[in-house]
């Protein structure tokens, strides 16, 4: 059964920019000067040969003409993100208008469905299910990494046995990396498979001035800002909790930050913040502690305090602790498997860690001590954002009010929010996005181009003003250590201090602390005005203002 909204969003005709909505795929190309990468330029340029340096791309209006049928693959790789189905759906229809023949091939659960030759062939009753509708249900995704040159060579014999001619990697940052290598390897080998990504990611840290967001932002953050505000109107109804509210994001805290731009909560904490002010994890909590007491002291014993998911990564001693944890526990795996019981295992690597890194150690609640030795990741690493944060800070918030014999009344509750909003039905924003960035990958394979990721820029304003393009993905890149190696990846973006987005939360948030001025967003709005229903995130809009 389908829910009389989902009938509604089949009907909806995503828009276009007006170039491509004008000349479709036939959209002549405008290329710019020669790039460079973000840094290291040496090494990536001597790693991708064949792709570094190469123009930025920007449609322009061109003649309709007539051109083979195109065999393309594609994938989502990673998370879900809302939008993914347009993507494919903006890709579908685009191949087909450069020709009726042209196929589109969707290799399932993510990369290895491309290494392991599981497809399906993409028809237009299929894509017609999944249009506008949130997910990836329709071929699935996977974080399997596609990075080594065997892994290449197979997904290249795949590719050649159906006669697909481009791959359409839907992924993140890590995804996009390994698109740029495979690139290079069609490149450097003479394929003719040309490969396109596309930025796909809730956490918003893949961008820069020619990616001004990844997709699946806009609608995640709108859904967690929508249940951000209710449990505000809960805690200010009830006035009697304060809640502790972690968001998925990974390592960046850009959806916190719009989160607390859209609801205005008392406290956010911003990792970046934190990392580069050096504030420890002492000084969060005295901090929050004086907030509680001001409030309390006001009648006010409850709040809201936001808190991003890779926060512990960012406090100074806890980063060196998470470090040291890694190193012992591959380094005395065997000794360490083989105690009995959590108890043990905690004073085993109690007394193996450094002075410094005990005493904190040994003052984390019992609880976080022991997230912090299970759950390792397949590379002997913690496993950060399964650390209950949330908890962390409000049992020692608890205990530094209780030594310090305060009154105030705390009472506190956790939440975590992130699968809720992943798979959500796109926003319009995320609808008319994705399916046009689907469009402009199909554009770029009809132009002939490889190691380029759509782009679509000016993005704040309506859609038919978005310029559409292309980046190299080596432009992107820079060399960064992972696992002792010095790799080519491409360049995270971290919320900056200095920008606009964060600068206009810094700028109000002692108001928001102390006071109660709590915003409540509601549910997306699909239609109705533009005012309601159009608007970008505030993080994009604050990006984009003039
Ligand atoms: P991507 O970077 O692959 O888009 O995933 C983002 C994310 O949702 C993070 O915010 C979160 O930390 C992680 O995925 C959760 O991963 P999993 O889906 O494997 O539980």
């Amino acid at each position: 059964m389908i829910s009389a909204l989902q009938q509604a969003r089949y009907a909806y005709i995503p828009k276009l920019p007006a170039v491509l909505s004008q000349s479709g795929p036939f959209a002549g190309l405008k290329a710019g000067g020669a790039t460079e990468s973000v840094d290291n330029q040496d090494e990536i340029r001597a790693i991708f040969p064949d792709t570094y340096g190469l123009p930025t791309l920007e449609f322009v209006a061109g003649p309709k003409k007539s051109l083979p049928a195109v065999k393309a693959a594609v994938i989502l790789s990673g998370g879900q993100a809302p939008g993914g189905h347009n993507v494919i759906a903006g890709l579908f229809d685009a191949l087909k208008a450069i020709n009726a023949e042209s196929q589109l091939y969707g290799f399932l659960g993510g990369p290895s469905g491309l290494i392991e030759d599981k497809y399906i062939l993409l028809t237009e009753e299929l894509i017609a299910q999944y249009r506008n509708t949130g997910g990836f249900d329709i071929i699935g995704s996977g974080r399997t990494k596609l990075e080594t040159v065997e892994q290449f060579a197979q997904v290249s014999k795949n590719c050649q046995k159906h006669g697909i001619n481009a791959i359409v990697i839907i992924g993140g940052d890590d995804s996009n990396t390994n698109a740029c290598a495979l690139a290079q390897y069609m490149l450097s080998k003479q394929t003719g498979i040309q490969v396109i990504g596309c930025p796909k990611t809730i956490d918003g840290d893949l961008k820069n001035d020619w990616i001004e967001v990844s997709f699946g932002f806009d609608t995640a953050t709108k859904v967690y800002s929508e249940l951000v505000g209710n449990i505000m109107r809960d805690a200010n109804s009830a006035r009697k909790y304060w809640h502790f509210i972690k968001l998925m994001g990974r390592s960046a805290s850009h959806i916190a930050l719009e989160c607390a731009l859209q609801t205005h909560p008392n406290a956010c904490i911003i990792s970046e913040e934190v990392a580069q002010k050096r504030i420890s994890l002492d000084q969060i909590v005295t901090e929050l502690c004086e907030l509680v007491t001001k409030r309390g002291e006001r009648g006010d014993h409850f709040g809201v305090v936001l808190i991003p998911e890779g926060l512990v990564e960012f406090i100074p001693e806890m980063n060196k602790l998470i470090a040291q944890l890694n190193d012992l526990l591959s380094l005395r795996k065997d000794s360490f498997e083989q105690l009995p019981d959590m108890a043990a295992k905690i004073s085993f690597v109690a007394q193996q860690l450094e002075d410094d890194s005990a005493l904190v150690f040994n003052n984390l609640p019992a609880l976080i001590r022991a997230q912090l030795l299970n759950d390792r990741d397949p590379h002997g690493n913690v496993q950060v954002s399964r650390i209950e944060t949330e908890k962390l800070l409000i049992s020692m918030i608890e205990e530094k009010l209780a030594k310090s014999g305060s009154k105030v009344k705390f009472t506190a509750l956790a939440h975590f929010f992130g699968y809720e909003g992943r798979c959500a039905a796109p926003s319009n924003f995320d609808t008319n996005y994705c399916y046009s960035l689907g469009y402009t990958a199909a554009a770029l394979i009809a132009a002939g181009k490889t190691g380029y990721m759509a782009s679509l820029r000016n993005i704040a304003k309506a859609p038919e003003e978005w310029i559409a393009g292309g980046i190299p993905l080596t432009m992107m890149m820079n060399m960064e250590q992972r696992h002792g190696k010095a790799v080519p990846v491409i360049r995270k973006a971290l919320v900056e201090l200095a920008a606009k987005p964060f600068q206009s939360f810094a700028a109000q948030r002692k108001t928001w602390g102390i006071n109660t001025e709590f915003v409540y967003p509601g549910p997306i709005q699909y239609f109705g005005p533009a005012e309601v229903c159009d608007q970008p995130s505030i993080t994009l809009a604050l990006e984009q203002e003039k």
